[in-house]
C-alpha cells in the first residue's frame, strides 16, 4: 500500500488555531490539546508549532495515518510534545479514565475534523472511491477484521436494510431503486468491486440526471462509508463526553462535512449547555464555514462546518 501523506491541506486551520489560542490568557505556559483525528497530522503539528510549550494527545483509529505520524514527528522533532494513539475515538473516555484523569489532564482545546483523509480517499485500494476499481472495503481501521466491511453490506443486508442505509445516511432519493438493483445483480454474481457498485447505481438514474456535478454513485458510497464506519454513532458517543475533558477557559472544535454529522454536533452542544448554563457556552451560533481563499485552495473546504463550545 502507498503511503503517500505529501499533499496534505488542513481544513480551517486558522479558524482552529485562533479559537485554540486565543482562549489561552495566562495559561500559554503548558497548554493541552486533544486531536481526536490526527491523519496527515496537519492540525497537529500546527498547534505544536504555533503554540509554545503545548502538548498535544492526537488519536487516529488508522494505523497507516499513526505509522506515517510518528515518522513526521520525528522528522520535525516534536515527538516529545505529542502522544499518538491508535483506537476509535469513541474509545477515548475510557483511556482517559484508566489513563489520563488520575494525573488530572484537562484539555485547552479538543478537535475533531470528521471524515476520511484525503490520503485514505485517494488510496484506490481502501475502496472509498470509485474513480478505479478495487474491492469494496471503506474501513477507516483497514486492519480490523471485526468490522463488516462495504462488500458485506452489499452482499448481506436485505433489500429494505440497504435502501433505509442508502437513503438515512446518503440521502439519496432513488435508494429503493438502488437497493433493489443491488438484490438483483448480487443474485448473479457476489458485488466485489467499486465499479461495479458504481455502474449498478449509475443506471438507476434517470438519463437525464447522469452527467450531472454530482455524480449518481457519490451518495450511495457516503451511506455505505458512513454505515461501515458507524460514523454517526461514534460521533453522539464522543460529543456527549468530550466536554467533560475540558479545562475550564478549553474549547471543543468538531468539523463536519455533511448535514447529519452537523445536527449531531449542533444537538449534543445545545443539550450540554441547556443542561449546565453556568458552564459551558456556545461560541458559534451558526456554524463557521471556510473562507473564500481557503475554498478556492482546497474545494473539500466547501462543506466544512465548525462549531465550537467553550467550558467556562
Ligand atoms: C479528515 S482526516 C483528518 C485530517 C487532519 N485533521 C489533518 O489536518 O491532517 C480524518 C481522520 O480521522 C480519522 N478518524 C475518523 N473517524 C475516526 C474515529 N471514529 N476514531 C479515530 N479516528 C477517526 C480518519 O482515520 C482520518 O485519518
Amino acid at each position: 500500500m502507498s503511503s503517500d501523506y505529501g499533499k496534505h491541506y488542513s481544513v480551517q486551520r486558522r479558524e482552529v488555531l485562533k479559537f485554540f489560542s486565543e482562549s489561552l490568557g495566562d495559561r500559554s505556559v503548558g497548554p493541552t490539546y486533544l486531536d481526536l483525528t490526527f491523519g496527515a497530522g496537519g492540525h497537529t503539528t500546527s498547534i505544536l508549532k504555533e503554540i509554545p510549550n503545548s502538548f498535544v494527545y492526537a488519536v487516529d483509529q488508522d494505523i497507516e495515518a499513526i505509522n506515517n505520524g510518528e515518522t513526521k514527528l520525528k522528522e520535525l522533532d516534536l515527538t516529545d510534545r505529542c502522544k499518538l494513539l491508535k483506537m476509535n475515538f469513541s474509545e477515548f473516555e475510557e483511556y482517559y479514565k484508566s489513563s489520563l484523569s488520575d494525573e488530572g489532564v484537562k484539555f485547552d482545546g479538543i478537535l475533531m475534523d470528521l471524515g476520511v483523509s484525503s490520503h485514505q480517499f485517494d488510496q484506490i485500494s481502501r475502496g472509498f472511491s470509485f474513480r478505479e476499481s478495487a474491492e469494496l472495503d471503506m474501513r477507516m481501521d483497514g486492519t480490523n477484521d471485526q468490522i463488516q466491511t462495504a462488500k458485506d453490506l452489499v452482499n448481506e443486508l436485505d433489500e429494505e436494510e440497504l435502501a433505509n442505509v442508502i437513503f438515512e445516511y446518503g440521502e439519496e432519493r432513488y435508494s429503493r431503486r438502488i437497493a433493489k438493483a443491488i438484490v438483483e445483480k448480487r443474485e448473479e454474481a457476489e458485488i466485489v468491486d467499486t465499479k461495479t457498485l458504481e455502474d449498478i447505481v449509475f443506471h438507476c438514474y434517470p438519463k437525464k440526471d447522469r452527467f450531472k456535478k454530482i455524480h449518481p454513485a457519490t451518495k450511495t458510497f457516503q451511506a455505505l462509508r458512513i454505515a461501515v464506519n458507524h460514523e454517526l454513532e461514534v460521533l453522539a458517543t464522543a460529543s456527549e463526553f468530550l466536554p467533560n475533558f475540558l479545562a475550564p477557559g478549553g474549547r471543543l472544535a468538531i468539523i463536519s462535512f455533511h448535514s447529519l454529522e452537523d445536527r449531531i454536533v449542533k444537538r449534543s452542544f445545545k443539550k450540554r449547555v441547556l443542561e449546565d448554563k453556568a458552564h459551558f457556552k456556545i461560541l458559534t451560533k451558526r456554524p463557521l464555514m471556510a473562507e473564500e481563499d481557503e475554498v478556492s485552495e482546497n474545494p473539500r473546504s466547501r462543506s466544512a462546518k465548525m462549531r465550537v463550545l467553550e467550558k467556562l
